[in-house]
């Protein structure tokens, strides 16, 4: 038998919007797997992933795969990606009520955080991506929406890896960084506009400095390329128009069907586990196979 254990092992998991997330179905499959999930989200969503966590009409969906009972964490931590330090928090921010209750939400502080109070970090998700004008083809894209999306959607990664960096080495069996890339880094994709785009292509071979600078203290760092999944962020994309990508790719993928996010949580765990030691620098697609289509 081939085991995928992570007992003992600590996961940090940002992009935890709601229970339709890429990354709440990667915490549960992760979670059952044994590891224990800390959940880094966005400030402004805190609140409302505290009550999925809680509330019974959500209880299905904290139901973990392979029957292994509900999900646990942790801990969940207020973490805005745009900022390494509270340092760098403008003033508007800081006292934004959504803001103002936290002390800390930065990317060192929650890593530090984690690291200290867990003795370690084995595991980190990186689901973050935003653009303020998704709407807009690239052309239309301003300079300061493009920096912003790169910001959040591809340095974060860098930023997270360096401030985790002491937290992963050398851990037992070595640790892990997957984060969560789209065709659109590869080739255009039409309404994938206002910079993101750009950011995936750059969170690529981000992924691949990040892999080749860490791989001397054992910590891998691979993305996962998803085929399109109606989550709350895509949908905002373009309402009501997202679902017809989702049918166009399906139509014509080598698997003619949609994916799942549970599929990209299984390939997740996969990559962070010691069935996967030798894998690092890599894009996975877990896109039904459409990334192989000419059409
Ligand atoms: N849904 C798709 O079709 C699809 C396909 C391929 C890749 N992806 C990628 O998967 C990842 C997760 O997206 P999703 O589809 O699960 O949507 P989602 O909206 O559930 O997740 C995106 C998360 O990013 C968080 N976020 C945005 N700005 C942030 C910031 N400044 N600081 C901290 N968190 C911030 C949001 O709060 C949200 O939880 C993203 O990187 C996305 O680009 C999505």
């Amino acid at each position: 038998m081939i085991p995928i254990d992570f007992t003992g092992k600590v996961a940090l998991v940002t992009g935890v919007g709601d229970n339709e997330s890429f990354a709440w179905f990667i915490s549960k499959a992760l979670n059952a797997a044994g590891a224990k999930v800390v959940l880094a989200c966005h400030p402004r969503m805190v609140g409302i992933v505290e009550s999925i966590m809680t509330r019974e009409q959500d209880r299905e969906s904290r139901l973990l795969p392979y029957g292994g009972g509900e999900l646990k964490v942790e801990k969940i931590l207020p973490c805005d990606v745009s900022y390494d330090t509270m340092a760098d928090v403008p003033e508007e921010v800081r006292t934004d009520r959504r803001y103002a209750k936290f002390p800390e939400y930065s990317i060192q502080g929650t890593v530090d955080a984690v690291g200290k109070e867990f003795g370690g970090i084995d595991i980190v998700i990186h689901s973050v991506a935003f653009s303020r004008e998704i709407t807009k083809s690239h052309k239309d894209t301003s300079r300061k929406a493009y920096y912003e999306a790169l910001g959040i959607s591809a340095y974060s990664l860098t930023s997270l890896m360096r401030a985790a960096e002491p937290y992963m080495a050398n851990r037992p069996g070595g640790a892990a960084a997957v984060g969560l890339t789209y065709l659109g880094g590869d080739r255009v994709v039409p309404y994938y506009g206002g910079g993101m785009s750009t950011a995936k292509a750059a969170l690529q071979i981000d992924a691949k400095q990040l892999a080749s600078n860490l791989g001397s203290k054992n910590i891998r760092v691979n993305l996962i390329s998803a085929g399109p999944y109606a989550s709350r962020a895509a949908r905002s994309i373009r309402p009501g128009e997202f679902e017809k990508s989702i049918e166009y790719a399906s139509q014509r993928s080598p698997l003619p069907r949609p994916i799942t996010p549970d599929e990209v949580a299984n390939a997740t765990v996969f990559l962070c586990s010691s069935l996967a030691s030798g894998v690092t620098g890599q894009v996975l697609y877990v896109d039904c196979g459409y990334n192989v289509m000419a059409v």
